[in-house]
């Protein structure tokens, strides 16, 4: 893999046509960088398909504008073993700060590499994205969202998942002895909260349009289509059955093989799960037509809860998508058909007051998560 830096020279004009608010909000409050620092940007080529130039550029132009020194990379979406794993790592190090406007930033998220500086991955794909709801909506208070969903999740005792297509799970969630460590690599826009250990459930999911990719390495094909929905039963992290149409199961059972042949991966597990928590988050076009992007940050919006499976780590390498999920923690809906409810979480109702352009976000969140339904 080649890589190139090169220190770009700020670009007044640039910063004085266009709206910073995603980019600010991005380098403020989720970075944290400050004056003097320097910032590593790392973007990939717009023709890859997945993220537009303009929103690293955006970052790249706020972050001058804080006084930060800025240095921008051009890297692959993907990379493909260890060996080039190893190369990306080594041209990351020596900078207070990187941002990744890059598929490769999900690729090493999982990784334990104390030499990485604080870096954060960014899910907003385009400009747009980055200066609508999703980008400027207030970061600190998804902060406190996310800990108090963590927090409600650790403490429960019985937690439970259902969906209008008949999905069924419900358990306590085992930890084991400890917490997993949650991501070296911060979230902006903050989209999720700490995945749920699947151990501890038992239960039928409803696989439902198709399973695909989680980011976390790349292989082909990626989408499997289902044309019917097919049953997965679980108990306790593993794949127990699958039920449905025969050719159907015969189809998802294969491609699970595939799949766990190639990077020699243990199929049946199911490492954890978790709903999306940003009422901002949206995916406008079709998924199954751009399902690369879809599987890239549709997955914040909380109509979507995604389980993680196939390896014994996560995200796992086969996502599942449940659509319009009920979450009940001891009892109370706080994802109810869809839609999160934080004033239903302890000190929900504070967070909100305290955040009002959040809560009315999360009054009228948007719905459009590129399904028909
Ligand atoms: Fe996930």
């Amino acid at each position: 893999m080649t890589l190139e830096i090169d220190q770009s020279v700020p670009s007044p004009d640039m910063f004085a046509d266009t709206d910073f608010a995603g980019a600010m909000s991005l380098l403020k409050e989720c970075v944290g960088g400050s004056t003097g620092e320097s910032l590593l940007i790392v973007s990939e080529a717009e023709q890859s398909g997945f993220y537009d130039e303009q929103a690293p550029k955006q970052a790249a132009a706020a972050g001058r504008a804080l006084g930060m020194v800025v240095y921008e990379l051009q890297s692959h979406s993907f990379v493909n073993n260890e060996s080039e794993k190893n190369l990306l790592l080594k041209s990351l190090t020596g900078f207070d700060h990187i941002v990744f406007f890059s598929r490769v930033g999900d690729q090493i998220r999982f990784s334990s590499n104390n030499a990485l500086p604080s870096s954060t991955m960014c899910y907003a794909l385009n400009r747009e994205a980055l200066n609508s709801s999703f980008g400027t909506a207030c970061y600190k208070g998804m902060q406190e969202v996310k800990v108090a969903i963590d927090q409600a999740v650790e403490s429960a005792t019985e937690i439970r998942v259902t969906c209008p297509r008949g999905s069924e799970f419900i358990g306590r969630p085992d930890w084991g002895k400890e917490l997993p460590a949650d991501v070296s690599v911060k979230r902006f826009p903050l989209s999720v909260p700490r995945p749920v250990t699947a151990n501890g459930f038992i239960g039928r999911i409803a696989l439902s349009r198709f399973l695909v990719g989680t980011g976390s390495r790349h292989y082909d094909p990626y989408c499997l289509l289902l044309p019917n929905d097919v049953f997965a039963c679980i108990a306790n992290g593993r794949i127990t059955d699958f039920e449905g149409d025969k050719s159907d199961v015969k189809r998802v059972e294969q491609h699970y093989l595939l799949v766990a042949e190639k990077f020699s991966i243990d199929p049946w597990c199911v490492d954890s799960w978790h709903a999306g928590i940003h009422p901002g988050c949206q995916f406008e076009t079709n998924a199954e037509s751009d399902i690369l992007r879809w599987s890239g940050t549709a997955f914040g919006n909380p109509r979507i809860l995604h389980f993680h499976t196939c390896g014994e780590y996560a995200p796992g390498e086969i996502s599942w998508t449940v659509v319009d999920p009920t979450v009940y923690i001891d009892d109370v809906p706080v994802w109810d058909n869809g839609q999160l409810h934080p004033e239903r979480l302890v000190h929900g109702l504070d967070i909100l007051r305290r955040h009002p352009n959040l809560a009315r976000l999360f009054e009228n969140p948007a719905r459009e998560i590129g399904f028909s339904i």
